[in-house]
């Protein structure tokens, strides 16, 4: 017998997507795709207001950005498998987080490294933490198990995401262990993470961050002109002044970071990097050849944006937000069966 298998991952919509945003984390949601597992992609709404709850409008406009952003690169909801999901639009997924907050323990929200340093920024710019922000841990638990399947051999719930959501997922994990322990039952399955190898991308500033808000990004909607210019101005090694200039590394050089992450051919970046060093080669081809690879990469998302600027993005992700109400339906019937909360009055 084969068990159930389903994907859940997610995103916030707090503006467009950029190419940080696909090697980091879009590749994998293909990847998924394309192993024809159910996948749920969540566009994370209720989420983003946890840092943008004064710029609504803003997350409202970013729904249908990152939903083109999603189909520019190859998600495709057309396909059975592949659900793109609004997080506020499912009902039950509110419930669920409810009754999670029963197990979910003070210490997975206190101890978890990302929520301490996002808290940390939010005190450095003088605003208080809502009780949102704080139960983030346990919202994205309930994001993530509203499509648990039972705890079963052969069942999997698979989420891919960058390594700095790893905390969140045992966070997920420890919540259903108790869950199932509490209530002695196999109502919720434990997560798998799937973490890529590419971890954030640094801007094009050098800055460890790339954010569209920091003007160091490069998105996925950039014309060719725009990212040619970005990458004309990008900051490389401060270190080395003339093109004859040899230096040791290239570590922290953004431009081998994004030759790394957007070359086709990484043996012909494997002899850049011996002559960039050995002072053979300068700047400005080096970034004439990455803002070719990187428009050659963006150029079939560029048509595939503008078919998509014609469908029905409404429609995909009403399908997508049925698909998951359904399984969240399911979900909160067994935890409510579980709880003992299933009698009828
Ligand atoms: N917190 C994630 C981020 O900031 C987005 C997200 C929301 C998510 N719900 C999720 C990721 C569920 C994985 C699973 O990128």
């Amino acid at each position: 017998m084969t068990g159930i298998e389903r994907v859940l991952t997610g995103i916030r919509p707090t503006g467009p997507l950029h190419i940080g945003h696909y090697v980091g984390a879009l590749k994998l949601w293909l990847s998924a795709q394309q192993a024809n597992l159910p996948c749920y992609f969540l566009i994370a709404d209720i989420q983003a207001l946890t840092t943008h709850a004064d710029r609504f409008e803003l997350v409202q406009g970013a729904v249908r950005k990152v939903t083109l952003d999603l189909i520019s690169v190859g998600i495709d909801p057309r396909k059975d498998n592949v659900h793109t999901v609004l997080q506020s639009k499912v009902t039950s997924r509110a419930a669920i987080f409810d009754l999670l907050t029963m197990e979910a323990k003070l210490k997975d929200t206190e101890n978890n490294p990302t929520i301490k340093a996002e808290m940390a920024q939010l005190k450095q710019e003088k605003r208080e933490v809502t009780m949102g922000f704080f139960n983030y841990v346990v919202s994205q638990a309930a994001d993530i198990l509203m499509v648990s399947p039972v705890k079963q051999r052969g069942n999997h719930l698979y989420v891919p995401v960058g390594a700095d959501q790893v905390p969140h997922l045992e966070a997920t994990n420890r919540i259903v262990r108790g869950f199932n322990k509490t209530y002695n039952t196999n109502a919720l399955t434990q997560c798998e993470g799937r973490v890529g190898e590419v971890g954030r991308l640094v801007g094009t500033d050098g800055d460890k961050k790339m954010s569209k808000s920091l003007g160091n990004a490069i998105m996925l909607s950039d014309t060719k002109e725009a990212v040619n210019a970005s990458i004309r101005k990008m900051y490389t090694d401060p270190q080395r002044v003339r093109a004859t200039d040899t230096v040791e590394s290239v570590e922290n050089n953004p431009l081998f970071i994004y030759m790394r992450a957007f070359s086709p051919d990484q043996e012909v970046v494997n002899q850049y990097e011996e002559d960039y060093k050995a002072g053979k080669i300068g700047d400005a081809p080096l970034k004439a050849i990455l803002a070719a690879d990187i428009n050659n990469m963006l150029e079939p998302m560029r048509e595939r944006r503008a078919e998509a600027e014609r469908e029905p993005l409404g429609d995909y992700l009403r399908e997508g937000t049925e698909a998951a109400e359904k399984l969240a339906a399911e979900v909160l019937d067994r935890m409510h069966d579980a709880m003992h909360l299933g009698y009828q009055v």
